[in-house]
């Protein structure tokens, strides 16, 4: 009997057998690039090869970062904008939605701006723009952020005024301003409202007082941080390092959405006016974390960057719990996207249709832990491997305070067999505060807490965390908050009380 027996193969079948045809990652030249010339990522989890970024073989430098509350999205920018900052020097723009890198931009040395804390932005700045064009980026924010547009009279009357207040104030529309001519603010602007009000001749007064009353809502006294002359200076910030521009103290979404507008509007024409550098590596990189309203319109100027970036070598990193907030011309035009740990079908179905990856890519995908990640990169040639490879994890600086919450007690054995189940979640402690914080827990409860998990080598058991903040007269609905908030579902919800009240009665 022989063992090797010879087989005649149509070159059809050979095809099929994927294999052969189709590597598993890229190869490693591009996945290997010069270290002094690119960011190291982590280790590719088939071959092994350290994968390390740079946007040279890419259509573009942008990078989107997807995953559930808690997968690694903020640690990997945070890793990324460290080691961009080492290798090319570049600076970074944090628009930081909910604070979360203050501290970590403290600590790195950085420039930390909270508005609300002494800090304004005049809206009316021109950042060497002509007043007639920064007219239309004020509009345009309006446009996006309030319904002004279903409203043609307010709208125009807005609009005049603006120009107006320009005029009065010395510039001329259509010219470049005059260099350290001061801009008039929206106060300005509402008070040649208010005369045009009292003069009692303007035909319909109704339009014109609902239109005084919008622009009140950013200049009146204590919530006028878009009305008073800045006390930052935007242009300057996109070459100033590590940048925090903290929006989490401002009042409410809208207030933050009109901040990060503006600051898109001014880095563009920033950008716009430096021009390009024959320097390697990105000059600027500009972080949305968790902006949707932002990243969503594709009015804003997020698009824009993304349109022109490549060319000034200007990159905006969009992270987002939720892919489908992402603006349609943003997703498809990143250059690259890391996909960390995602739950819901609906998110992986669209991830999976607009990026094209294999169901085998798909299934890795699910079963992620903390900081690993799928990367798809759209290669500027067309290429003959898959876009999309795995990452065991993303390599980072270890945070110092680092807090684990188990589940192992409350899941099923059938659970704690199923990889696609989360089995803890890490937070740091500023993040793990914010959470508790924001569930209305107290803050004597939270010190008792925190030195608890302290105790315990920094981790605990979710029931047992319970336990004590029922203990604490905790309510069940802060609670339920607390455990929505670190990414548990319902019914993980439901199962976490019943463990604790047996534990009680037992
Ligand atoms: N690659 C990693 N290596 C080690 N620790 C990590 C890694 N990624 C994340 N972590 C830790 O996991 C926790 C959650 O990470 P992170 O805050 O980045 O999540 P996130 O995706 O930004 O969540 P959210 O949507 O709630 O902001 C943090 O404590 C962080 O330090
Ligand atoms: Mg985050």
């Amino acid at each position: 009997m022989t063992l090797v027996r010879v087989q005649t193969v149509m070159s059809n079948e050979i095809a099929k057998r994927l294999f052969i045809t189709r590597p598993p990652e890229p190869p490693h030249e591009f996945l290997l690039n010069d270290p002094t010339n690119s960011i190291f990522v982590g280790t590719t989890k088939v071959f092994k090869v350290p994968f390390t970024w740079t946007f040279s073989q890419l259509t573009n430098p942008h990078v989107s970062v997807v995953g559930i509350t808690g997968a690694g999205k903020s640690f990997f920018v945070k890793t990324f904008l460290t080691r961009a900052s080492y290798v090319w020097n570049t600076n970074a723009i944090i628009i930081d939605w909910a604070g979360e890198y203050l501290a970590w931009v403290k600590q790195s040395g950085g420039t930390t701006i909270s508005f609300s804390k002494g800090d304004y932005l005049n809206l009316m700045d021109l950042s060497g723009m002509k007043p007639l064009d920064r007219v239309k980026q004020i509009m345009n924010s309006l446009d996006i952020l309030t319904d002004i547009a279903d409203y043609p009279e307010q709208r125009r009357l807005t609009e005049e005024a603006i120009e107006q207040a320009y005029l009065n104030a010395g510039f001329i529309l259509a010219s470049l301003p005059p260099p350290g001519k001061e801009p008039p603010t929206l106060k300005d602007v509402t008070f040649l409202l208010d005369e045009k009000l009292t003069e009692g001749t303007y035909q319909y007064p109704a339009e014109l007082e609902n239109t005084i009353y919008r622009l009140r809502q950013f200049s009146r006294e204590g919530e006028d941080y878009f009305a008073n002359k800045s006390t930052v200076d935007i242009g300057k910030l996109a070459s100033s390092g590590l940048v925090d521009l903290d929006l989490s103290s401002l009042p409410d979404e809208r207030f933050r959405a009109m901040a990060a507008l503006f600051i898109l509007q001014t880095l563009k024409e920033k950008m716009r006016a430096e021009g390009w550098s024959a320097t390697a590596g990105i000059r600027t990189f500009v972080v949305l974390d968790e902006a949707w309203k932002i990243a969503s319109d594709e009015r804003s100027d997020a698009v824009t960057i993304i349109r022109e970036g490549r060319k000034y070598q200007f990159g905006l990193i969009v992270a987002s719990q939720n892919p489908t907030d992402v603006n349609e011309a943003i997703f498809s035009n990143v250059g690259t996207t890391f996909m960390l740990r995602i739950r819901f079908e609906k998110f992986m179905n669209y991830l999976q249709g607009s990026l094209n990856f294999s169901d085998y890519i798909r299934s890795e995908i699910s079963k992620l832990g903390v900081g690993q990640a799928a990367v798809d990169m759209a290669f500027n040639t067309s290429v003959r491997f898959p876009n999309v490879f795995m990452i065991n994890k993303i390599v980072g600086e270890l945070p110092i305070d680092t807090y684990l919450i188990s589940m192992l007690k409350v899941l099923s054995q059938q659970e704690l067999d199923d990889p696609s189940v989360q089995k803890d979640y890490s937070f740091d402690k500023m993040s793990l505060s914010s959470k508790l914080i924001d569930s209305g827990i107290g803050s004597d409860t939270i010190t008792k807490l925190l030195a608890k998990l302290g105790d315990q080598g920094n981790s605990a058991d979710i029931s047992d965390l319970v336990n004590m903040l029922l203990h604490d007269g905790i309510s069940r609905d802060s609670i339920v908050r607390l455990m929505r908030s670190i990414g548990l579902r319902d019914t993980t919800i439901a199962k976490v009380f019943a463990y604790a009240g047996s534990l009680e009665k037992g």
